[in-house]
């Protein structure tokens, strides 16, 4: 098969690690360029280096979601290395854990400024250049949105995170309205468990056991469970998609026992 993002410029935060990191890799994969970052550079860098020497065009470069004024900055330095922006994986997130009998305005804020205000001004600034370069009138514009089973099913310990999540849910729904006719789509995606830093210390637990047990195929996910769908978000398959969630969870939040 033709590598189906030839041409291509693919932003992806939270690329130090975890999904990701993965993500950068098929998208590259696809033939994108892709600028990958993150707030620990020396990791980014890392694995732009690892993909370059494969023949791919990537960067690194530090970025901080929460802090909102610095994205569009970020972007504006990955067109000028890489070309105009046409793909915005909007990855980067925290865990946010704690009962809400426990949760501090702190940990709650600092959970929405991650999750929540950082993809929405990254959307934002994305959707500027795509529209100032070209991109959206080719009809080429893609926004992903890294959401959550989390959005949609009601998790113990987790209600800043599922919040943060339905919240990703609903600006996805919005801002796919608001430039429908502008060539930018805008998808959510919605994994289920995957082992990664996010949950690692949790699947330690007994109750992390426990719940792994109740999932119908008793099993975690892999990060390629997630390529078919992230590559029909981010590609010229979602022309005609836009405003949706795909949740893609291995049949984890099905109800039921057995
Ligand atoms: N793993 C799962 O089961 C699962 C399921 C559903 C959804 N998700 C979502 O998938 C996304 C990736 O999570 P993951 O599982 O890969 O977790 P992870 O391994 O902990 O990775 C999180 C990534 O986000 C980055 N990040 C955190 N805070 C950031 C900030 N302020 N600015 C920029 N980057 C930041 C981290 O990089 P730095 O620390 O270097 O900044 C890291 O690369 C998250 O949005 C998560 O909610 C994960």
């Amino acid at each position: 098969m033709d590598a189906i993002l030839q041409g291509q410029v693919a932003v992806i935060t939270g690329a130090s690690g975890g999904l990701g990191e993965h993500f950068a890799k098929v998208l590259a994969e696809q033939g994108a360029a892709v600028a990958l970052a993150a707030r620990r550079l020396e990791k980014v860098e890392a694995i732009a280096g690892e993909l370059a020497g494969q023949g791919h065009r990537a960067m690194a470069l530090r970025l901080d979601v929460a802090d909102a004024a610095s994205i569009a900055p970020a972007f504006d330095e990955i067109e000028a290395a890489l070309g105009p922006i046409s793909i915005l994986i909007n990855n980067a997130g925290v865990g946010g854990a704690g009962m809400a009998l426990d949760m501090t305005v702190e940990h709650f804020d600092e959970t929405f400024a991650v999750n929540v205000r950082g993809p929405y001004f990254a959307a934002q600034a994305a959707a500027k250049l795509m529209l100032a370069s070209g991109v959206a009138d080719r009809g080429e514009g893609r926004i992903v949105n890294i959401a959550s089973v989390a959005a949609q099913t009601n998790l113990p310990g987790l209600s800043a995170y599922c919040a943060s999540k339905a919240s990703v849910v609903m600006m996805t729904r919005v801002m796919a309205r608001e430039w429908a006719r502008r060539g930018i789509s805008v998808n959510a995606l919605g994994p289920g468990y995957i082992l990664t830093d996010i949950n690692a210390e949790w699947f330690e637990t007994e109750g992390g056991a426990a719940q792994l047990k109740r999932f119908p195929r008793r099993r975690l996910m892999q990060n390629s469970d997630l390529d078919a769908a992230l590559l029909m978000l981010a590609g010229p398959a979602a022309s005609a998609i836009t405003g949706q969630l795909f949740i893609i969870d291995d049949g984890q939040t099905l109800p039921g026992g057995g």
